[in-house]
């Protein structure tokens, strides 16, 4: 790569002719698996302080096993921020490569052969090179950029560091390509920033539709104008029952307070207390013994929960009841349930994608999750990710303060502060989810020695419950 030699080139021969030779025996370094993922990206940037980068971190991980996971280290920050700039090059490339076709050549058995122009910023070729092999197989093609080129011939897939120039192609295509753009092109929903940021200036040169978007962005105004006047009259179907049940939204509390948890729970049935209610399949309450001597606390149920009527019977549910079960807590004998009672979603297609609940949600769901706690009384409430804190709360406590410690809430009531355990299905490193992990257990073990007597609450009150409701 040519910025090596910008520094010196430590490996060529009137360097290395000088230079005394390490003696041999040397002693083998090992490090996380993450920080050869980290090093296989960090070396295709251009950044001439890469390398001495990489060897600082390979040493430092020898004595702070654990440095990877601290992204207030600023050697981490600068790794973390090199890789992610590398992660976005070759995103862009796989989404602004375009193919053109070679006319009048044939690639071996008659395949039709395509060329492609793209010019990334790092040294990206290679490691990007396999997307295009899996994604166009039944293709011979090159991609060609000033970094080197990636070619495919339908049995191997070859990669080269020479720089290559544009081979300035026009191609039938590129009319589909400014076709296809134009159509799906909502001016509607035109953001001109947002715009650039997903498709950069400098991509524009290389990419056939690009030559529109001026012209698409100065008429949108017009356009929106005119679909506007063209609007269907009639009010959608769903219109009335979303208004009447957004009307009926209650403000006051209930009048009483019914005197036990079931009648409680047959009440929240149907809770119309905020409008998530409109769009969730039912309330999901809480479970458990009425006097259970331990309380869980999540967010609010997701797509499963939704339609069993159950909390915690998803993905995050089978990873917090496997960590109760390691930590000898049996979750048969705990109350679960969460600050937010309705499933809160976007649809996507026929996906329902998760949406966090709003502080005003919350606080209009703290009246069931009051009733829960002066009805079942447990010695030991466990919240389970933020929400769950400010919902117990309020808004000014802050999560990571409190993770991990177990303070007095109560009379004889002691609040310990965890993650969620979603937050554990969504790490991708491997290395960081496993130390995360064992932090989760951590937290559970000592709420299982509360719950047992074993242990004590640890630091002063958290202050006094539902301070801003
Ligand atoms: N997440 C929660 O917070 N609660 C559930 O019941 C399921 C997922």
């Amino acid at each position: 790569m040519e910025e090596a030699g910008a520094v010196g080139d430590l490996f060529a021969a009137d360097a290395t002719d000088n230079l005394p030779l390490p003696a041999g025996g040397g002693q083998t370094l090992a490090v996380p698996r993450a920080f050869v993922l980290l090093a296989e990206s960090i070396i295709c940037h251009s950044d001439p302080a890469r390398f001495d980068l990489l060897y600082r971190l390979l040493w430092r991980l020898q004595q702070e096993r654990n440095l990877l996971a601290i992204p207030s280290d600023a050697d981490v920050a600068r790794a973390y921020g090199l890789e992610k700039s590398v992660r976005r090059d070759s995103h862009k490339m796989k989404a602004f490569v375009r193919f053109k076709e070679i006319d009048g050549v044939s690639g071996q058995g008659g395949r039709r052969r395509f060329l492609a122009w793209f010019e990334p910023d790092y040294h990206i070729v290679a490691r990007t090179a396999p997307f295009f092999q899996r994604r166009f197989t039944d293709m011979d093609w090159i991609v060609a950029t000033p970094k080197g080129s990636a070619a495919w011939n339908g049995d191997a897939l070859t990669v080269s560091d020479d720089p290559a120039e544009n081979p300035m192609l026009d191609d039938a295509t590129d009319a589909l390509w400014r076709t296809y753009f134009s159509n799906i092109f909502n001016p509607a929903r035109l953001k001109v920033k947002a715009m650039q940021a997903e498709m950069p200036k400098k991509y524009w040169k290389n990419l056939p539709e690009a030559a529109l978007i001026p012209g698409l962005i100065a008429g949108a105004e017009a356009s929106v104008a005119a679909m506007a006047a063209r609007a269907a009259s009639q009010p959608p179907l769903f219109h009335e029952r979303l208004q009447s049940a957004a009307a009926s939204v209650v403000s006051n509390e209930p009048e009483a307070a019914p005197g036990t948890l079931d009648a409680v729970r047959e009440e929240a049935r149907s809770c119309t207390r905020c409008p998530l209610h409109c769009r969730a399949t039912q309330t999901v309450f809480g479970e458990g013994p009425d006097n259970a001597g331990v309380m869980f606390v999540g967010e609010q149920p997701g797509d499963q929960e939704d339609l069993a009527g159950r909390p915690f019977v998803g993905p995050a549910g089978k990873v917090f009841g496997g960590m109760l079960a390691e930590v000898g807590l049996d979750r048969s004998t705990a109350y679960v349930t969460n600050a937010v009672k309705h499933f809160k979603y976007e649809p996507r297609g026929k996906r329902r994608i998760h949406q966090k609940p709003n502080i005003g949600e919350v606080q209009h769901c703290k009246w069931w999750l009051k009733l829960e706690l002066d009805l079942v009384r447990p010695k030991l409430v466990v919240a389970l990710g933020a929400t769950a804190l400010t919902a117990l709360t309020d808004a000014s406590q802050r999560f990571s303060n409190l993770r991990g410690t177990a303070q007095s809430f109560g009379p004889d009531q002691t609040l310990l502060v965890t993650v969620h355990p979603s937050y554990l299905l969504r790490i991708p490193d491997a290395d960081r989810k496993q130390a995360e992990t064992a932090r989760f257990r951590a937290d559970l073990e000592l709420a299982a020695a509360i719950a047992s007597g074993f242990a004590q609450t640890t630091t002063s009150p958290v202050g006094s419950r539902f301070m801003a409701s």
